[in-house]
């Protein structure tokens, strides 16, 4: 069986036999606020504790934003500050930030060269890092700059291409308008992603639950049923099983 990476929640693993097969680039998509920066810090905080090196290129929030925010929801993760220090956890990705937001967005050829300065830093974080576990959070950034399908579908492929070719177990956010199981669209670019985990509102009568669901994962046989899902101080966890 291949080696498997956690996700950073015990049953969301044991859902798909154990947990993400290792070199898995895994598209994570939902809806706004729905936990997808949180879950993400989850799985990097849980892999690089068991010692692998990982990397959160964090592509709308500074670094600070994203320590701030999971230090406050996780408050059980007290040691996360050390992890960064040490480096095990390294959270980047202000630089290219910068470069995209001071940027014009109207010219097609200009996109495609910022998207491939873009890849090149995200690749010199990995190689100067030895990077095995990462999340690009998120890559909607990239389907705004792109807006031409197929380009976008290219470039998707060589961001994944490059994970790939390092061997890196990978999440990548993707919001989506209508995060609703029964509304979840396929784009193209899912088709050329690994797995797909989603994260979705769902409505009783009176609230809304969240619950998240393996829609499709290379590798390994899962669950295709939705469970709820809460924000808890020791983590996101799934609550029925
Ligand atoms: N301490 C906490 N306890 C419970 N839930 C919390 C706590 N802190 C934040 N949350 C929940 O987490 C959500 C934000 O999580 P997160 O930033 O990971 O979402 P996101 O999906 O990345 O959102 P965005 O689309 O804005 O990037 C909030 O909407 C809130 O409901
Ligand atoms: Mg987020």
């Amino acid at each position: 069986m291949k080696e498997r990476i956690t996700t950073g929640i015990d049953k969301l693993d044991s859902l798909m036999g154990g947990g993400i097969p290792k070199g898995n680039v895994v598209i994570l998509a939902g809806g706004a606020g729905a936990g997808k920066s949180l879950f993400c810090f989850q799985f990097l905080y849980k892999n690089a504790k068991k010692g692998l090196k990982s990397a959160f290129i964090s592509l709308e929030e500074t670094p600070k934003q994203i320590i701030d925010d999971a230090i406050e929801a996780f408050s059980d993760f007290s040691d996360a500050e050390d992890l960064i220090n040490k480096n095990s956890l390294i959270i980047n990705g202000e630089d290219i930030l910068q470069v995209i937001s001071n940027s014009a967005f109207d010219d097609t050829k200009q996109m495609l060269y910022l998207f491939n300065n873009a890849l090149a830093s995200i690749y010199s974080i990995i190689l100067n890092n030895n990077v095995s576990v990462a999340v690009i959070d998120s890559v909607t950034i990239f389907k705004n700059l792109i807006s031409d399908p197929i380009s976008f579908r290219l470039m998707s492929m060589k961001l994944i291409n490059i994970l790939k070719k390092n061997n890196i177990t990978a999440l990548l956010t993707l919001e989506v308008s209508k995060p609703y199981r029964d509304f979840l669209e396929f784009p193209p670019e899912f088709f050329i992603y690994d797995g797909v985990i989603g994260m979705y509102f769902s409505s009783n009568t009176d609230s809304r639950i969240r619950t998240l669901e393996i829609v499709k994962m290379r590798g390994t046989s899962h669950s295709t049923k939705a469970f709820p899902y809460e924000i808890t101080s020791s983590g996101i966890d799934i609550v029925e099983i």
